[in-house]
Parts: structure tokens; C-alpha cells; sequence
């Protein structure tokens, strides 16, 4: 048995929250501050008023505090070199170097390296200002629709994809000239791929790794799957295409390749890989790298993971996973985020949320995300576009839903919004 730990986590959404519910299970954590967290980890272990990128202040709440492992939550702090600054023989911490984290933080460098992996993806070609003309002359040897990708962090919403090639042009022309900003300086064009996407989870030290159980996310706002991206509607676990052979295909094709390969370069990787895939007539491809867990699929996620999360995260940042086991509950989770009135455009916070007492815990979890603790008087209240994360267990996806939609039900506040398909596609898959 290994020692207990002094944990850090960094971040505050639903995905902070499940990933805090998760770690205060574990007897081997002795204490667990979330920074800064939200109006609902504060059940799980402390918040901390401090920024996940301001490195000063985690450094003197390190000392402070005797902390020994972070882990990291969102990606920002990864990209900008968390790990590196930090990691050490008595700092762990669970994530990948600056160096890994390209693959989130570049499309580009993320598309170069399947490329040279040989790990299956969409034809592409990257642009710069200067290739204007030779970007225009390669959207023209592809098919509609168009996908477009601003290379760096654009906050989840760097991804075009437009109906025709007049509109990609004139898109193009806009990234270039710095729609996005200086993430959008160079530009990654690829071929669209027709499919359903899912979601698949990693855990690596460097050399070994385990899968943990496979999600479904729903990112558009409206029902069907229509209006603007979100940061995320739902999520369900497990998914039904997802099976024994598939996963094989994905192992074999796609996460082995890419962990021996990040070795094979040397680029340090002792955390979570997010590998979104989509499934072309059976054949899982890689849409994107994250180099993190998702949200909302982390608050299902999360409910089926049967094992010691803290053990298997020491495990990966010690580079000592072996083969600790990471065990799926064979129940299914469902997730349904309910959002602020007018997201993922602008809405008003501040709003009391009344009924949270209400849901049954024996049905529910209810992980908060753009939740804060009103310091006058106490109540919860919104304070982000994406508020609450209702989770449930059931016996498949439909019951787990169900559960979920009963406890939203329990819940009010002004404005609130939800999807009632969340999960509808892969239950209809099912039943085919
Ligand atoms: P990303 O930010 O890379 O996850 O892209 C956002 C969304 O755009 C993805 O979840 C997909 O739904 C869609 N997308 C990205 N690349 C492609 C592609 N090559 N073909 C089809 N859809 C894509
Ligand atoms: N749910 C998608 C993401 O976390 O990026």
C-alpha cells in the first residue's frame, strides 16, 4: 500500500467535480484542495482561490500546503508547461510535459505525428498567411463540406466546417488574418469524415496503459443535434458500436501506436490521452487528440470506473502502472448538463438554483459546474454557461437517462435548458 496523498487539482468544472467526487473515495487520499473550483467541490475536498495558470501561486501553495501530486483538469495549464515546472520525485503530477501536450495545443503538430505514426486520420494540409492562394487550390481537390482548424487553443471553437467551397474560401481568408487570433495564424484543412463519433479515454505512465470506459458526447445545443457548439450537453458510457472488436481495431491501431510513438520521441506523457474518434464504416479514426479528460464524458465516465482512480494516476505519474487493474462497472452513466438560459451565446448569472436537495442521491449525482456559493447568503447560485452535470448509474443508457431526466426534474432555475435526446441516437442504434 502506498502512502496517502496531499492532492491539487486544478480546474472548476463538472469535469473538476467528478474527478473530485472520484479522488475523495480514495483511502489514499489524505487531503484534496480544488483550484479554484466550483460552488459544489467544496464537498469533496477545499477550494482555493487561485488561477490553474498562475504557476507563482501553485508553487507557494505547494510549499505551504506539503502537496504531492496535481492533477491537472483543463488543458490550459498543460500547455503552458504545468508539468514541466512542476514534476518532480516528490511532486507527481498526472499529465502530460508541454512537449506532450502539442497535441491538444497544435492540430497541426497532433496531425504530423498520426502522419508519421502511420495512426489513421483525415487527409489534411496546414496553411499560413503567405499560402493563401495554395490553401484556396486545396479545398478545391476536396469534397463539401469543408473542415477547417485553427492550429492553437481556440477555446473549442476553432473548427469550421462549411457547406461550400465559396464559404471555405472566404473562411480561410478570415482564420489567416486572424479570425482567432494568433491560433489561427496557421490553419489545418482536412477532408470531412461521415460517421458517428465517440469518445475514448487513456491512461498512460509512458509505456503501459488502460482504457477506461468509453463515452458519447452531444456538443450542439438544440435537440437532434442542430444550433451552435457547446462545451458539452451530455454524455453517455458505454457505447453500444464500441464493442470487443472495434476496441480492438482502436488498441491496436491507435492507442498503441500513439503511446509507443510519443516514447519513440522522447515527449514525456504520464497522464490522461483523450482520443476522439469517429467511426467510418466501421473503422475507428482519429478526429482529434485531447490531452485531458473530457466534459461532460468525464461525469459518466467517472461512475464506471470500478478501480482506485488515486492509485492508478500515482501509478501513471510514477511510470508504475504495470498492470494495475482499471475495472468498468458493468452498469450504464448518463450525464445531462443543464445550462444557462441564451448559452452558448450570453446569459445572466447570479441565479438562485433552488431543488438541489430535492434529488434523490441514491438516483442521482449532481456534479456542479458554473456553480458558485452566493458569500452573503450562502445558496448556490448560477455562475457560468454550463451549470449542473446530472449523473445517474442504470441497467443500460435508457435507464440511466431516466434517472437523470427524474432528478432535472427536481431542479429549477431561471432560465434553466437541457436536452431531452441526450444518448436518443445510441439507443436507437441499439434497437436496429
Ligand atoms: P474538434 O475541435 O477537433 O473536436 O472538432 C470539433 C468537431 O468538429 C468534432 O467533434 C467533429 O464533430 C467535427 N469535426 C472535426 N474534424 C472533422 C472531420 N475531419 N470530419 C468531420 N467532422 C469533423
Ligand atoms: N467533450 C469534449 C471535450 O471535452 O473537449
Amino acid at each position: 500500500m502506498s502512502n496517502q496523498h496531499r492532492i491539487l487539482l486544478l480546474g472548476s468544472g463538472g469535469r473538476e467535480s467528478a474527478l473530485a467526487w472520484k479522488i475523495s473515495q480514495s483511502p489514499l487520499t489524505e487531503k484534496l484542495f480544488i483550484a479554484p473550483g466550483n460552488g459544489g467541490t467544496g464537498n469533496y475536498g477545499t477550494n482555493v482561490g487561485m488561477s490553474p495558470t498562475d504557476f507563482d501561486a501553485i508553487e507557494r501553495f505547494v510549499a505551504d500546503n506539503r502537496i504531492d501530486m496535481i492533477v491537472v483538469g483543463n488543458e490550459d495549464p498543460l500547455v503552458k508547461g504545468v508539468y514541466d515546472r512542476f514534476a518532480s520525485d516528490s511532486l507527481l503530477v498526472v499529465g502530460p510535459s508541454k512537449a506532450g501536450a502539442a497535441l491538444e495545443g497544435s492540430k497541426d503538430f497532433a496531425k504530423q505525428f498520426m502522419v508519421r505514426h502511420n495512426i489513421p486520420t483525415a487527409r489534411y494540409q496546414s496553411f499560413t498567411a503567405d499560402m493563401l492562394e495554395q490553401g484556396y487550390r486545396f479545398l478545391e481537390t476536396l469534397q463539401p463540406p469543408y473542415v477547417l482548424k485553427a492550429d492553437g487553443l481556440a477555446a473549442g471553437k476553432g473548427v469550421l466546417i462549411l457547406p461550400t467551397i465559396d464559404q471555405a474560401k472566404a473562411s480561410l481568408k478570415e482564420m489567416l488574418s486572424g479570425m482567432f487570433g494568433a491560433s489561427s495564424a496557421t490553419v489545418v484543412i482536412e477532408e470531412f469524415l461521415s460517421g458517428i463519433e465517440c469518445s475514448v479515454f487513456v491512461l498512460t505512465d509512458g509505456s503501459d496503459y488502460r482504457v477506461l470506459p468509453v463515452a458519447k458526447d452531444y456538443k450542439r445545443i438544440g435537440e437532434g443535434d442542430t444550433g451552435p457548439n457547446t462545451g458539452g450537453m451530455g454524455a453517455v458510457s458505454p457505447v453500444s458500436f464500441a464493442d470487443a472488436g472495434w476496441m480492438e481495431k482502436v488498441r491496436t491501431r491507435i492507442i498503441e501506436p500513439t503511446v509507443r510513438g510519443l516514447k519513440e520521441e522522447g515527449i514525456l506523457y504520464r497522464g490522461f490521452i483523450f482520443l476522439g474518434l469517429i467511426n467510418v464504416n466501421g473503422e475507428p479514426m482519429v478526429i482529434e487528440y485531447n490531452v485531458r479528460m473530457g466534459d461532460p464524458e468525464t461525469e459518466a465516465v467517472m461512475l464506471r470506473v470500478d478501480s482506485d482512480l488515486v492509485a492508478l494516476m500515482e501509478g501513471a505519474a510514477k511510470g508504475s502502472l504495470g498492470n494495475m487493474p482499471l475495472n468498468h462497472d458493468k452498469r450504464a452513466a448518463a450525464t445531462v448538463m443543464m445550462v444557462s438560459g441564451g448559452y452558448p451565446g450570453p446569459y445572466e448569472k447570479g441565479k438562485a438554483i433552488n431543488g438541489l436537495a430535492d434529488v434523490d442521491t441514491d438516483r442521482s449525482i449532481v456534479f456542479h459546474a458554473g456553480t458558485a456559493v452566493d458569500p452573503e447568503t450562502g445558496a448556490v447560485v448560477t455562475s457560468g454557461g454550463r451549470v449542473l452535470a446530472v449523473s445517474s448509474y442504470g441497467e443500460d443508457i435508457a435507464g440511466a437517462l431516466a434517472n437523470s431526466f427524474a432528478s432535472v426534474g427536481k431542479i429549477n432555475f431561471d432560465g434553466a435548458y437541457y436536452r431531452r435526446d441526450i444518448g436518443r441516437d445510441l439507443i436507437a442504434l441499439q434497437e436496429k
